[in-house]
């Protein structure tokens, strides 16, 4: 059966993993959306030439010498016809300038378990807390940092020996698998946000709370 691809973009800032593991997912058949734009705010990112290699149209749209509103009326202007928006490594917090575009239709990917650990260096600060689980939260994005309505979360267990980088490589495999799975949840119109709190419909064999064991 041919599914209906929903035109999605991808905002990027810096390496792009996350984007990729999109690409992949979108390059399946039966994957119910397809990447039409990717927008970075930074030139030259690794994000790009992904993005690239994959065919898909990229821009950069500089934050830098314009004021908020400004940056982020050009992101909407180069957003025509895209139906949801999927922050991937984005380092810019949107305002209601943007996000009033999409509606309930901008997620992000942040490496925590939600609502600890905003912002950035949210490994560094989970291992300095000496939390015992750490993760990651796939969530819709609000104007606040980090601090939209949850949508799925995926735990590992912290090692006594983990420094930064180890911890931050699993809970990236973690990111790869979790960020496919909510985009195609939101493209088939199975998420939604009610009083604050973000409900999805899955169906069997899906879960919004994944735990690696090892
Ligand atoms: C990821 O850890 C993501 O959770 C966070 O920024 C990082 C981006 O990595 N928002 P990449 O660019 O997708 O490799």
């Amino acid at each position: 059966m041919k599914v209906e691809k929903v035109p999605v973009a991808v905002l990027v800032s810096g390496r792009g993993t996350n984007l990729q593991a999109l690409i992949d997912a979108c390059d399946q058949p039966d994957y119910p959306a397809r990447i039409v734009k990717v927008i970075s705010n930074v030139p030259d990112v690794a994000a790009l030439d992904r993005a690239a290699a994959a065919g898909i149209p990229t821009v950069v749209v500089s934050h830098k010498h314009r004021s908020r509103d400004d940056f982020e009326r050009a992101l909407v202007a180069e957003l025509e016809g895209v139906s949801w928006v999927a922050l991937a490594g984005f380092m810019r917090l949107l305002t209601n300038t943007f996000l009033s575009a999409f509606p309930g239709r901008v997620l992000n990917i942040h490496p925590s378990l939600l609502p600890a650990f905003p912002g950035t260096h949210a490994v560094a600060q989970a291992l300095s807390a000496g939390v015992t689980q750490a993760g990651c939260t796939v969530h819709f994005v609000d104007a606040g940092l980090d601090s939209g309505p949850i949508l799925c979360q995926g735990s590992c267990a912290v090692h006594e020996d983990d420094n930064e980088d180890r911890l931050a490589e699993r809970i990236l495999k973690l990111e790869h698998a979790l960020y496919p799975m909510a985009l195609r949840w939101a493209v088939e119109g199975r998420v939604f946000v009610e009083g604050g709190v973000a409900r999805a419909v899955i169906r069997e064999g899906e879960k919004r709370w994944w735990v690696e064991t090892d």
